[in-house]
């Protein structure tokens, strides 16, 4: 069986000691695939941002805050994995200059000088030479199969779990969610379920393309 990493949750990225910068992610759907591929017996390894869900049993858990911490970790520990999932919700941004002091109120406007945090998945294949099957996440607002496919070819993807985050009632903080799997030449609707039910069937999937390869 597979070792398989998932990146889960979102980063968190300091502006001052009080406060952060973020993405809207609960983590859900990531630690629902990490469970399930546990479940079916795989060593799992899973790279976590900040979140309030219990971790998975017999998981190795990595937690980690910022974008950078995230990228270390899976550099490190993709050497020992043949099955990558990247569900994480990266910030895309940092500060550019800490601030080691709380910023105070003083002024009406405040303005923020934000670098661009490195593309962890997109490093994997260039940067650390990963070979195995890797799946990566694509949260869109439009054009869902045509971005999740343009993401799965820049970052060298066997396919991408793609959501449409412009409708209400599943993805986020809710415990359903709707995907497709895009893949290079097709695309393949799961449909709405419970994002414990998905996690089985992305890993499912997952296995049986990597048993292919
Ligand atoms: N991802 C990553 N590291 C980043 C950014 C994203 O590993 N710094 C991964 C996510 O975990 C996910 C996929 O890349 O698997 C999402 O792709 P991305 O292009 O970052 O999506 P968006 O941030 O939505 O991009 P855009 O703003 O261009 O839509």
């Amino acid at each position: 069986m597979p070792t398989i990493l998932i990146t889960a949750g979102p980063t968190q990225e300091a502006i001052d000691p009080v406060r952060y910068l973020t993405n809207r992610s609960s983590g859900k759907m990531g630690y629902a695939v990490a469970q399930a591929a546990a479940k079916k017996g795989n060593h799992v390894i899973l790279i976590s941002g900040p979140t309030n869900i219990d971790i998975p049993d017999s998981v190795d858990f990595i937690p980690v805050e910022t974008a950078e911490e995230m990228y270390t970790a899976v550099e490190y520990w993709i050497q020992k994995a043949e099955l990558a999932l990247f569900s994480a919700a990266v910030a895309d941004y940092r500060m550019k200059e800490q601030h080691s002091q709380k910023i105070k109120k003083t002024e009406e406007e405040l303005t923020l000088t934000l670098v661009k945090n490195k593309d962890i998945l997109g490093s994997v294949r260039s940067e650390f030479n990963f070979k195995g099957t890797l799946v990566g996440f694509a949260a869109e607002t439009e054009n869902l199969i045509e971005n999740a496919r343009k993401k799965l070819l820049k970052k060298e993807c066997d396919f991408v779990v793609a959501n449409d985050v412009s409708q209400s009632g599943v993805g986020f903080d809710s415990d359903q969610n709707e995907v497709f799997l895009v893949f290079p030449d097709t695309e393949e609707p799961l449909g709405e379920h419970s994002k414990e039910h998905l996690g089985e069937m992305i890993v499912n999937r997952a296995l049986d393309l990597h048993e292919q390869r």
